[in-house]
């Protein structure tokens, strides 16, 4: 067998007071399992699990700011009340297993349907009302929810930081409030939210300076955001590099630490011309640290097993690692998230570390109802 060479997911990686042993992050996946939205003592035994075999950053399950819109799906944790003590515990217990974790903070907007808890009444909301569906009939947000959600997110972040988390991951990615004020199809308000691309960052910007405003200057604010939307996988928020600038430079001025671009599938450029995907086109025009995801170790990525809804009983072949590590060794990122092999196997690092790749295992979706 020849000898592959791991060490370029194997180096250290700091950012302000965040150290991480390896290169390798755990994707949020949200996996409800926390009966009365309260992380139990099998959600820590998953966190702890990870950390214990070698998984350098633990980004949790999104978990919702304290907001009665915020939350779209039963059994997701929430963030803050009695959920906090089960946090605390999942924190400490990371801890204590040598990792290192960060809660990644989530409102749906218009994705919640009435009817899910805790808040059964409230309505789904966002900057123009618009549904996943691609209809109007969420509640169209007031500069007063504007402001509570703002505030919601600041607070998650300093109970964050006050439970020993080593920073937060602020979701602005795949459709959800955030990502709804930054596209255009969901944005439609004439008020300085919406319109230019510059207005539509405008909501971003007030919760990244809200949260650098509670917390400690050393704490490390993290942005997720993508392209693709769960409501349409093929939406692009920006289509040249100097729409990306446009859209990247303020929310790095704001005060995000690293961003966190994602991908399906982390090889695939993001501009004719250049082989970079979108984390390499952010560090790029940034000079930010960058988290890249998509794909890792397996062939097929998450739309066929996760959100297609289908499942034909195959399971996703592994995939080999050599154009990561190849990515990783010419610093065009400097994170990598890993989602589904991380379901599949906790031992996932481990394994990889030690250059063990036949024992990987394929991935099946029955890891998907399971928490391990
Ligand atoms: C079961 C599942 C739940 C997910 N939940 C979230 C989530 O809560 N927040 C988020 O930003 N992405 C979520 N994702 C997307 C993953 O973070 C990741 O970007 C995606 O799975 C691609 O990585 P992979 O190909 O390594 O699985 C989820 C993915 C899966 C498979």
């Amino acid at each position: 067998m020849t000898q592959v060479d791991v060490s370029p997911l194997f180096q250290p990686f700091s950012c302000k007071s965040l150290h991480l042993k390896n290169r390798i992050v755990m994707a949020p996946m949200t996996r409800q399992f926390s009966p009365g939205y309260i992380p139990n003592d099998d959600v820590v035994a998953y966190y702890r699990r990870r950390a214990e075999n070698d998984v350098g950053l633990i980004i949790t399950e999104g978990t919702t700011v304290n907001h009665p819109s915020a939350n779209g799906y039963e059994n997701v944790p929430a963030f803050h009340g009695e959920a906090l003590k089960g946090w605390k515990k999942v924190v400490d217990a990371v801890h204590g297993a040598g990792g290192k974790i960060m809660p990644q903070l989530w409102h749906v907007g218009t994705v919640r349907k009435p009817g899910i808890g805790p808040d059964k009444e409230a309505p789904g909301m966002g900057p123009s009302g618009i549904t996943s569906a691609g209809k109007r009939k969420a509640h169209v947000m007031s500069l007063e929810d504007i402001q509570a959600c703002v505030a919601a997110f600041a607070q998650a972040a300093a109970d964050a930081e006050q439970l020993g988390f080593d920073g937060v991951e602020i979701h602005g990615a795949h459709g959800y409030l955030i990502d709804q004020f930054f596209w255009d199809v969901t944005n439609e308000r004439t008020d300085r939210y919406g319109g230019s691309l510059e207005n539509r960052l405008q909501f971003a910007i007030e919760i990244i300076e809200a949260v650098r405003a509670r917390v400690s200057a050393s704490f490390p604010v993290m942005l997720r955001y993508s392209q693709w939307k769960q409501q349409d996988y093929s939406a692009r928020l920006v289509q040249t590099p100097e729409e990306l600038e446009r859209f990247l430079k303020p929310l790095a001025k704001a005060g995000v630490d690293i961003f966190h671009c994602s991908n399906r599938r982390f090889w695939e450029p993001e501009f004719p011309g250049s082989s970079l995907n979108l984390a390499g086109w952010t560090k790029e025009i940034t000079g930010l640290p960058t988290i890249s995801v998509g794909s890792v170790g397996l062939e097929g990525d998450f739309l066929d097993t996760t959100f297609s809804g289908k499942d034909d009983g195959k399971p996703v072949p592994t995939r080999s690692f050599d154009e990561l590590f190849a990515r990783l060794q010419q610093g065009e990122f400097d994170l990598i998230a890993v989602g589904r092999a991380l379901l599949q196997d906790p031992e996932w690092a481990v394994k990889v570390r030690q250059g063990r790749f036949s024992e990987l295992k394929p991935y099946s979706k029955t890891a998907e109802t399971h928490l391990y």
